[in-house]
């Protein structure tokens, strides 16, 4: 007679779910950290990588590949399949392993002056430790960039657009200062998103993101991705796999399905930043407005070659950094003031956020480095989100209004 399995053995080895022969429509949360094998030849041969397949979700997982592939899917538009990604558990889990990837002791990189707090942060904390270093230079001259490449740089670093100013990248002109160099361009697009415009197409070698802002755009998950050709980024895996920077399947989940509506949020997100843009500019409480919409802005005319256009005009992205009449006291009123703009960090998600910069997310900078930066003390941050634009535009104008009579009646 057979021997009936106890009922622990019964319990844990209940029947696997059916296996469908139909292609799901929403992406299963894959959420096993391992697989099983049919013997030991296949499971030696899928970790060999002899043999596709999935056996362990540090190494690759099918939601996470759903995502990283959609991420490069979008960015390699016009060459899908020369084009393939990686998916990380945040955006600097992704600038670090293209950093790791490409650089060895000894190595440069050429960066823009104000980069992203938390590169610059890796690059001269981190790395600094392990022989590597870094030149960051002012991208609105390409020539300081071609001085400042050595023979040693291995890594030409830009930003798509780069916060809180909203410069633009000439990815041409670099690409072409790092082709002659040897050295890869790798593009942080953070800002820009493929909706505006797809770094590899104008020569980048490596596109990445922190999918925390508008590629996940609901501010409920966290993750990263880099896309590229294959090659390279067969070696940023390898990164991935060894740091363990990898992405859970649930974040993926969120993020694939964010990726649906990505080009429905950020084309109408740019539109409301244009009007607003121009609306704020107006305001007689208002020193600058940085937004590469208006023909004011220096990256303007660049922005109308390299961003995509639709039938609502070029995209210019949806962050906006207003700064009023009166310094860091004006600026801190401005975010405060405002009704309908949360004053938090972080870009990208549906809700229109805020942040006054030179006390929060560049608040490490003094006046010299905020000056250095090209920050104003009374910056502040608009990421737009996507409520009506007349009534961004109301809370702002209140906020303006309110401003200008609180410094009438000081004088
Ligand atoms: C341009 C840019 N790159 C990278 C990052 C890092 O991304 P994460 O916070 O997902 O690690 C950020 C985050 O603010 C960013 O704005």
């Amino acid at each position: 007679m057979r021997r009936r399995l106890g009922e622990n053995t019964r319990a844990i080895h209940l029947p696997p779910a059916p296996a469908p022969r139909q292609l799901p429509i929403g992406l299963p949360v894959w959420r096993s950290a391992s697989w099983s094998f049919e013997n030991s030849a296949e499971y030696a041969d899928v970790l060999g990588e002899r043999a596709p397949g999935f056996a362990y979700s540090r190494i690759d997982n099918p939601t996470v590949a759903a995502f990283a592939s959609g991420v490069a899917s979008l960015e390699g538009a016009a060459a899908p399949e020369e084009v393939a990604g990686q998916a990380f558990a945040s955006g600097m889990a992704a600038v670090n392993a293209v950093l790791l990837a490409f650089l060895r002791s000894g190595s440069h990189v050429v960066a823009p002056a104000p980069v992203y707090g938390g590169t610059y942060s890796l690059l001269t904390n981190v790395l600094a430790r392990f022989g590597v270093s870094v030149d960051f230079v002012d991208y609105s001259d390409l020539r300081r960039v071609h001085a400042a490449v050595k023979t040693s740089t291995k890594i030409i670093y830009a930003e798509t657009l780069t916060n809180p100013t909203m410069a633009v990248a000439d990815i041409r002109g670099l690409y072409r200062i790092a082709r002659d160099a040897g050295a890869l361009l790798v593009v942080d697009s953070t800002l820009a998103t493929p909706v505006v415009c797809r770094p590899l197409e104008h020569g980048a070698d490596l596109v990445l993101h922190s999918a925390t802002k508008y590629l996940g755009g609901h501010d409920d998950c966290t993750g990263g991705a880099v896309v590229g050709r294959p090659d390279l980024i067969g070696k940023v895996r390898e990164v991935r796999i060894d740091t363990g920077s990898t992405l859970s399947p649930d974040e993926a989940f969120l993020l694939r399905r964010s990726l649906e509506t990505l080009p429905l949020r950020v084309r109408r997100m740019c539109a409301t930043a244009m009007v607003f843009a121009a609306a704020v500019a107006k305001h007689p409480a208002v020193r600058r407005v940085d937004y590469p919409g208006l023909p004011s802005h220096p990256g303007h005319q660049l922005a109308r070659q390299l961003f995509d256009a639709g039938p609502e005009g070029t995209r210019f992205g949806a962050s906006v950094t207003v700064t009023p009449h009166g310094g860091y006291e004006a600026g801190v009123m401005l975010a405060d003031t405002l009704r309908l703009a949360l004053i938090a960090t972080s870009v990208g998600g549906t809700r229109t956020k805020v942040a006054h910069v030179a006390s929060t997310t560049r608040g490490r900078l003094d006046e010299a480095g905020l000056t250095a930066s090209g920050v104003d003390a009374g910056a502040v941050r608009f990421s737009v989100g996507l409520e009506d634009a007349e009534d961004l535009i109301a809370d702002v104008t209140d906020a303006l209004d309110a401003l200008r009579s609180n410094a009438a009646t000081r004088t």
